[in-house]
């Protein structure tokens, strides 16, 4: 995120899942974002202004007549210079106002007045979010450009199981950071390969490596959040799908070289994440092998270089090559970009980062080496797409550089 702390106003209406709102409060308040609290009638059934007061820092408004407001213009006043506006619980009266243009109350009013985006944590009892008359008001509030987070499915206030719970604090915070980030990469196609790969050796056992796909997947979901549309070609891994990206998933690295070139057409910039294995096994056993006393010889040969073919394409998209070294980063990253004619390459060591949810990365590029320090490898995915934005802007003033 920019050095300029964001501005949030965070607008809670009438739900059991108003008491989440604090803790939202809370966390976004700790995250340095600058949050102005908007409070309904219905809320303040459900927990009190002065807690959200204490948490934001801020008096919290729930009046349109409040003559706190110096203007007197408080529908307007309050969504000025705010960078988004997030309804956190959204109770199914209100996703009603929302996608009818009501104005009846301080809240909505400000939401009909506002021109920064609008997002939505709906929670309600699960028949009355999958009543066609809510769904009606979703499917309006998405045409509108309205982003809707949630609601969850799990036991609800009400005893019942179904969808309608709001997101945890920490996803809703996680979600607005993401909304928060700016379209660098709008309008553009970005193809992202991540995870490892498996050659099979037989019908259950293959050669693999210890890439999660954490980073891959972290450098897709950034490409999106930057307005990008993503592909992500996916080799073998535990995480949970993305939403954010046309996932393709592979196993070998021939089959990764297929996908991504079936996909490659009309993309801006490719991503090469994967750590794709360098060899794959000669004939591989359709059976399972049988173990017996003998040494068993595997007899390998390389693998294509995905995004050496990529790159030496006619009309070839912006590449961004990845390496991880156990040794001698700075030399042996700034060596394979060049190997690799890559404009840009980020490198980190083995072991800061497979597996970790935490790294840091070196880029490289014809300018040097730009270290970032240790970060989630969300924060890094961000950093890096920033990094992208910036050398693809230049590279498309000089198509010729490499
Ligand atoms: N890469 C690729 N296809 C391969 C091997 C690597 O597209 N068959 C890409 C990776 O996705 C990464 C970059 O090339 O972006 C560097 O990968 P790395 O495995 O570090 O490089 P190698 O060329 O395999 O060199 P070495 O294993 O000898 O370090």
């Amino acid at each position: 995120m920019s050095d300029k702390p964001k501005r949030l106003l965070l607008g809670i209406t009438g739900g059991v899942g108003a008491y989440k709102a604090a803790e939202l409060a809370r966390l976004l308040v700790k995250r340095g974002i600058d949050v102005q609290v908007v409070m309904t009638q219905a809320a303040c059934q459900f927990i009190g202004p002065a807690t959200l007061q204490a948490l934001s820092g801020k008096p919290v408004f729930t009046d349109l007549w409040d003559n706190r407001i110096d203007t007197g213009m408080a529908h307007i006043e309050f969504t000025r210079g705010v960078d988004g506006v997030m309804i956190a619980p959204a109770s199914a009266d209100f996703l009603f106002k929302l996608a009818h243009g009501v104005a009846d109350d301080l809240l909505s009013t400000l939401c009909l007045a506002r021109s920064c985006p609008l997002l939505a944590a709906p929670a309600m009892n699960q028949q009355m979010w999958s009543n066609a008359a809510t769904q009606r008001n979703v499917a309006q509030l998405r045409r509108d450009g309205v982003t809707l987070l949630g609601p969850d499915y799990g036991v609800q206030a009400c005893g019942e199981i179904g969808m309608g719970r709001m997101l945890e604090p920490e996803a809703l915070v996680e979600r607005i950071e993401a909304a928060f980030q700016p379209k660098v990469l709008k309008d553009l196609s970005v193809l992202v390969t991540a995870g490892p790969t498996f050659e099979a050796i037989d019908a259950v056992r293959g050669i693999t490596n210890r890439s999660s796909g954490k980073m891959g997947f972290a450098v897709a979901r950034a490409a999106h959040e930057a307005g990008a549309r993503v592909t992500l070609v996916a080799g073998p891994t535990c995480l949970p799908p993305l939403s954010d990206a046309t996932v393709l998933p592979v196993e070998s690295a021939q089959q990764m070289l297929d996908a991504v070139e079936r996909a490659i057409d009309d993309v801006d910039i490719f991503i090469s994440v994967a750590a794709v294995a360098d060899y794959y096994v000669l004939n591989p056993s359709e059976q399972k092998i049988k173990k017996d006393a003998h040494i068993l010889t595997l007899e390998l040969a390389p693998n294509p270089d995905i995004v050496a073919n990529i790159v030496s394409r006619p009309n070839a998209p912006f590449c961004v090559g990845f390496a991880a070294e156990s040794e001698n980063l700075y030399e042996f990253a700034e060596l394979k970009r060049r190997r690799k004619n890559l404009p840009l390459l980020a490198a980190n060591l083995v072991q800061d980062a497979v597996g970790t949810d935490d790294s840091e990365l070196v880029l490289f590029d014809d300018e040097g080496a730009h270290p970032l320090a240790r970060a989630p490898k969300q924060v890094l995915a961000r950093q890096l797409i920033a990094h992208i934005a910036k050398l693809f802007a230049a590279h498309q003033q000089s198509p010729s550089a490499p």
